[in-house]
């Protein structure tokens, strides 16, 4: 007989099947045993009766948590059963019956313990839907640029100069020569986006972060899109059509992850369907002043801000034009006042803070030069990069979304380090 997978017990309604797979819990009720088999697609019970195998009833008893098995039964529908259908069990066979009890019982646990034993953790009920959740995103973005025409490009990771500022480079040493983790692609996708017009990669950055907060990760990864001929307004209707996009495919695929989850698909659904809010830097300030977040014009908004400016609008907002000292040096500046980036950074719903950061870049190699230099960064490491100015430059933008970030809002997690299968923070390196 062959095996199917519990996501697709529907198809099977009446027929016997075998589903291989972990035992996650089992209990009883009167003479009725029940076993509640995983198998990484979903959660089915099975029920054995004293007129099962008396083997298969005797096993129902006997086998710990995580044993590994495969169970033969017939598919019924009872919508009460999580995932809608129930198995009743012929036939129980062991696969591996651990010698120790699990580590992660279904009690509570304190996150410490959770994430030493993160390997296992990903077995546990609400961490195998966001895992779905977070492959359902990747395959968007994926599939979004692909039916546009985009082409993937690769970033490297081994480079050689700062692209997000230099207090967050991870250094390393490249035989005899410095050099460091990449922060971001982007310089490269300027680069390929010159010999293939648009372009997209999705690659794991660094960033280290020394700020422990439900935000951020030291290691994370990063949709990153470049456009030639491409301006600043293109650039935050791609976004948004991005975003769109996710959120639409995600809950097609995976709706029922997502209630698992208790992430009502509506209450995303709606918060995408309007146009995004765009509002400059100085409105957005006094919008987070006025909700008595304390700020100064110039400063960046901080967590505290960028939740206030998440409440006040109740869907994705732009926030644009910032003022150039805050961001880095490779924005073009703002034809109507230099003192501005032409950027925007993407704020969630719900207070899931700053998914996007994104702007048109510096298409003069004068220009360039001079932002270089106020930033303090070492012309020579930079040649390659202002060569794409010295050889049909022509305007262009870009951005980057966070995957991790958006996985945390469409799955409704309140913490980053569960939207990815192994976090990398301040103080996280093991397993
Ligand atoms: O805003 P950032 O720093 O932008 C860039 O790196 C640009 N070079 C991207 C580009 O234009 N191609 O990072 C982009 C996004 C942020 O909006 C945020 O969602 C996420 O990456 N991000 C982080 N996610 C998790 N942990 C961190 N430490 C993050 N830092 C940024
Ligand atoms: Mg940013």
């Amino acid at each position: 007989m062959n095996a199917v997978y519990i996501e697709e017990l529907a198809r099977h309604v009446g027929r016997e099947v075998l589903v291989q797979g972990w035992l996650y819990n089992k209990r009883s009720s009167g003479k009725v045993r029940f076993v509640i088999v995983r198998d990484g697609t979903g959660l089915v019970q099975g029920v054995v009766t004293p007129d099962a195998d008396p083997d298969a009833f005797a096993l129902a008893e006997r086998l710990p948590q995580e044993a590994s098995l495969r169970v033969w039964g017939t598919v019924r529908v009872d919508p009460r059963a999580p995932g809608g259908h129930e198995l009743s069990v012929t036939r129980i066979e062991p696969v591996h019956i651990p010698k120790e009890p699990f580590p992660i019982g279904l009690k509570e646990h304190g996150v410490g313990f959770l994430m030493d034993h993160r390997h296992l953790w990903i077995r546990m009920r609400r961490q195998a839907p966001i895992l779905r959740v977070r492959d359902a995103v990747l395959w968007a973005i994926r599939a979004f640029f692909h039916e546009r025409g985009y082409v993937a490009t690769e970033a490297p990771i081994v480079v050689g100069t700062a692209v997000e500022g230099t207090t967050t480079l991870f250094p390393l040493e490249y035989f005899g020569q410095p050099a460091y983790l990449s922060q971001s692609g982007q310089l490269y996708l300027e680069a390929t986006c010159m010999a293939l017009g648009k372009v997209y990669w999705i690659g794991p950055v660094f960033r280290a972060e020394k700020s422990k907060t439900r935000r951020h990760l030291t290691e994370f990864w990063m949709a990153e899109a470049e456009v030639a001929f491409l301006e600043h307004d293109g650039n935050l209707q791609l976004q948004e059509d991005l975003v769109r996009y996710i959120v639409e495919s995600v809950v097609a695929e995976r709706r029922r992850d997502l209630e698992e989850l208790e992430r009502d698909p509506e209450v995303l659904l709606a918060e995408v369907a309007a146009p995004f809010a765009r509002v400059t830097y100085r409105e957005a300030v006094d919008i987070v002043r006025a909700r008595g977040v304390a700020m100064e014009p110039g400063e960046d908004f901080g967590a505290p801000g960028e939740d206030a400016l998440s409440q006040h609008f109740g869907r994705p907002v732009f926030v644009e034009r910032f003022p150039a000292r805050i961001k880095p040096f490779y924005m073009k500046r703002d034809p109507e006042n230099p003192d501005l980036a032409l950027n925007a950074d993407l704020i969630a719903p719900e207070g899931y803070g700053e998914i996007i950061g994104g702007s048109q870049r510096v298409d003069s190699e004068e220009e360039l030069l001079r932002q270089l230099c106020e930033a303090n960064l070492p012309e020579e490491a930079y040649r390659w990069y202002m060569d794409l100015r010295r050889w049909g430059s022509v305007p262009h933008s870009g951005f980057g979304l966070g995957v991790e970030r958006v996985v945390a809002w469409v799955a409704g997690i309140p913490h980053i380090r569960e939207a990815i299968p192994f976090p990398r923070t301040l103080d996280r390196l093991y397993p």
